[in-house]
């Protein structure tokens, strides 16, 4: 199977997380392209969805689904998302794709994390994967010092706007040995609006696109 395969098929298994479910958090990202394709055979039996990109509302709008405020709905039971990386522990980085606080929020919301890959994301630690961190314009350099000290070497996202208005640092070569620490560190650097650790509040369920299996962790 190839990698794309294999996305698309852990997102059709998240849909046996959707049953019985009004409105459903999505994510965003090539996996979860496939994701809202599923979705939308389904289109019916749910009342909407909350998203984390405009992307990904962009492709719920064009499938028929309805795009709600967070605001507006309370806690979500489901959140169905991609990965950049993911441990045994279910921490992840995420971010490749600039939506990490968007992101953030709805997981934070949402009683149920599921994060769906394929077996290129499964790492033992999280940190070769560059770590996005969305910082508010201003704050750049300053917090690009900062990474620095934290043994980071950190790369402007050149020409790249998040959804909020504000731009990315990608950090290589942290050692992210202890990621709920990190997170909270790097949280507490003012500038930065979000860090693509996501450890204190990991997934819940992973699925993995593994040969022509999807395993669940
Ligand atoms: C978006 O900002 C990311 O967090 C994505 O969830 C992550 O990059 C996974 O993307 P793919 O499904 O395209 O690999």
């Amino acid at each position: 199977m190839t990698q794309d395969e294999l996305k698309q098929k852990v997102a059709q298994a998240a849909m046996h997380y959707i049953k019985d479910v009004a409105i459903v958090g999505v994510g965003t990202g090539s996996t979860v392209k496939h994701f809202i394709n599923y979705l939308a055979n389904i289109k019916g039996d749910i009342e909407g969805a909350v998203s984390s990109s405009e992307m990904s509302t962009a492709q719920l709008k064009s499938v028929g689904i309805p795009v709600l405020d967070l605001n507006a709905v309370g806690t979500l039971d489901v959140y169905v998302d991609g990965a950049d990386e993911v441990t045994p522990h279910k921490h992840m980085v995420k971010g490749g794709g600039g939506a990490l606080t968007r992101e953030k929020i709805i997981g934070a919301a949402s009683k149920k994390f599921i994060c769906i890959v394929d077996e290129t994301k499964c790492v033992d630690v999280l940190g070769k994967f560059p770590l996005p961190v969305e910082v508010v314009p201003m704050a750049r350099s300053y917090v690009a010092r900062e990474m620095v000290k934290l043994g980071g070497q950190p790369v402007w996202r050149e020409n790249f706007i998040t959804d909020n208005h504000n731009v990315i640092l990608d950090v290589h070569n942290l050692d992210i040995i202890d990621p709920i620490k990190l997170e909270q560190i790097i949280n507490n650097i003012t500038g930065v609006v979000c860090v693509g650790i996501f450890a204190m509040r990991p997934a819940d369920v992973v699925l993995v696109g593994k040969g022509t299996e999807v395993i669940t962790l």
